[in-house]
């Protein structure tokens, strides 16, 4: 048996808690398989006399990331302090200070890699270490080894996916059960899936911090969370949710990015998937990610995107990944860029449309919007019509597919028509 390899840990809230206790209940099955034992010889936290709900020796606990830092026995690096408040310091400083001081570093903070990734994997590579960070997407779901292992044979041509536990969890329940945003956030902050703040969320910020790593590492070119076109789900409603069901969708908030020949796009948005397709059976909290590659096709990845013990398990394999890589003195596999493509704006990416629009209720309103539509070169693939002789009543349509430059100038000269009262709702189709 060669000598432990020696972890710091920095942070022993959900995540850190959940590395200890998985830990502690494999640590045999975890040293053969790594080649050695890994031993966990410091923890960082912000108050040393809170009571922990894992076991741990007091004199591991510390409140000075120095004591890690500085200690050349500690050979990894584990970043779990998060990004309280949606600062990335100290987090991001504390794992650049521990590539330059050549410790491998694993972490589950989607904030800082999405923001700083390619500058920290520049600086794993001068340092010769690795940088790891399975747990910052999709919790236990292993797509970032997917995608830079197992997927290596492709060209990934498309990602999309549900990367967000708290959202899809709403949604599911506004589908099955008809109730108001509102009202399935609440229960969501209840149940501990939504912060009091759910900000992050609700908005799509998380998703889309998830889809610029996923897309960075899949189509190997550089893309910023703010190239990430996003929307949340907050003006989703019963009455649309109800259209989809009658048209043969569900609404999901889709992360998704498409690499074309010298273009990507990049976009959160709640999307109406029809029913049969994969992602539409991904329910509560679930995550899922759908992956199209030229050699091996359709694929799909399920599983629990959150939580202590998931997100643990993604964090423990990347652990145990460097401390393979550190017995057989290699650097570790860092990806990164190796291609520029401008990401397309919203105005450049096709789709197709569901539009709700509140009308009066006269002859010849649908022709009126109809000629709009195409005016703008626009096809209306399905139409209909809700509520007699109320003002306002509710006529939907789903689109074929159309340049969204096409669709916003349609929907302006709607807005604009008399007869129109208000368009409701636009939400977007994918995945016929
Ligand atoms: P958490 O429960 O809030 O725990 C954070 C831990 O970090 C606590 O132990 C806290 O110390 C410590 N900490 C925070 N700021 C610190 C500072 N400035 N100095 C020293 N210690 C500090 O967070 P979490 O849910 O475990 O999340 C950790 C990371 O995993 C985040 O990046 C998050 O995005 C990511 N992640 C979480 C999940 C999940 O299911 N929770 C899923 C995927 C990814 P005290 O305990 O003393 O307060
Ligand atoms: N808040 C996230 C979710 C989990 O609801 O999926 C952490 O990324």
């Amino acid at each position: 048996m060669h000598s432990p390899v020696r972890v710091g840990l920095m942070g022993l809230g959900t995540v850190g808690s959940g590395v200890v206790e998985i830990m502690a209940k494999h640590a045999e099955q975890l040293a053969h398989r790594s080649g050695g034992p890994i031993e966990i010889s410091r923890i960082l936290v912000r108050d040393a006399s809170k009571t922990r709900s894992v076991p741990v020796a007091l004199e591991r606990i510390t409140t000075d990331a120095g004591e890690i830092l500085d200690d050349p026995s500690i050979d990894i690096v584990v970043e779990l302090i998060g990004c309280p408040g949606g600062r990335v310091e100290p987090a991001r400083s504390y794992i650049a200070g521990a590539l330059e001081r050549g410790k491998h570093v694993v972490t589950a903070n989607k904030d800082v890699i999405a923001k700083h990734g390619r500058e920290l994997i520049q600086l794993a590579r001068e340092h010769r270490v690795g940088l790891y960070f399975e747990a910052a997407v999709a919790g236990g779901i292993p797509i970032i080894k997917s995608i830079k292992e197992a997927l290596v044979a492709n060209e990934v041509q498309a990602i999309m996916g549900i990367i967000n536990g708290t959202t899809n969890y709403m949604l599911t329940k506004m589908a099955h059960e008809g109730r108001p945003f509102e009202e399935v956030l609440r229960e969501a902050q209840e149940m501990g899936y939504a912060e009091a703040d759910p900000t992050s969320d609700v908005e799509g910020h998380d998703a889309a911090y998830k889809l610029a790593i996923l897309a960075s590492l899949a189509f190997e070119t550089p893309v910023a969370v703010d190239d990430v076109y996003r929307e949340g789900i907050t003006r989703v409603t019963p009455e649309d949710m109800a259209y989809a069901d009658e048209l043969g969708y569900v609404i999901k908030l889709l992360a998704i990015a498409k690499a074309h020949e010298e273009t990507i796009e990049a976009r959160v948005h709640p999307t109406m998937v029809p029913k049969e397709h994969p992602l539409a059976a991904v329910n509560d909290v679930f995550n899922a990610i759908f992956i199209e590659g030229d050699a091996v096709g359709e694929l799909m990845f399920y599983g629990r995107g959150a939580g202590k013990l998931p997100t643990g398990s993604a964090v423990v394999a990347d652990i145990v990944e460097a401390a393979q890589n550190i017995r057989r003195g290699v650097d570790g596999r860092l990806g990164g860029a190796v291609r520029e493509k401008r990401v397309l704006s919203p105005l450049e990416v096709v789709s197709s449309y569901y539009v709700h629009a509140k009308v009066v209720d006269s002859p010849g309103v649908l022709a009126q919007i109809a000629k709009a539509f195409g005016d703008h070169e626009v096809s209306i693939s399905s139409v209909i019509q809700k509520g007699r002789g109320e003002d306002p009543v509710s006529l939907v349509f789903v689109t074929h597919k159309v340049l969204e430059r096409n669709m916003q100038a349609a929907l302006k000269q709607i807005a604009a028509l008399p007869v129109v009262r208000s368009v409701a709702n636009v939400i977007r189709v994918e995945g016929e």
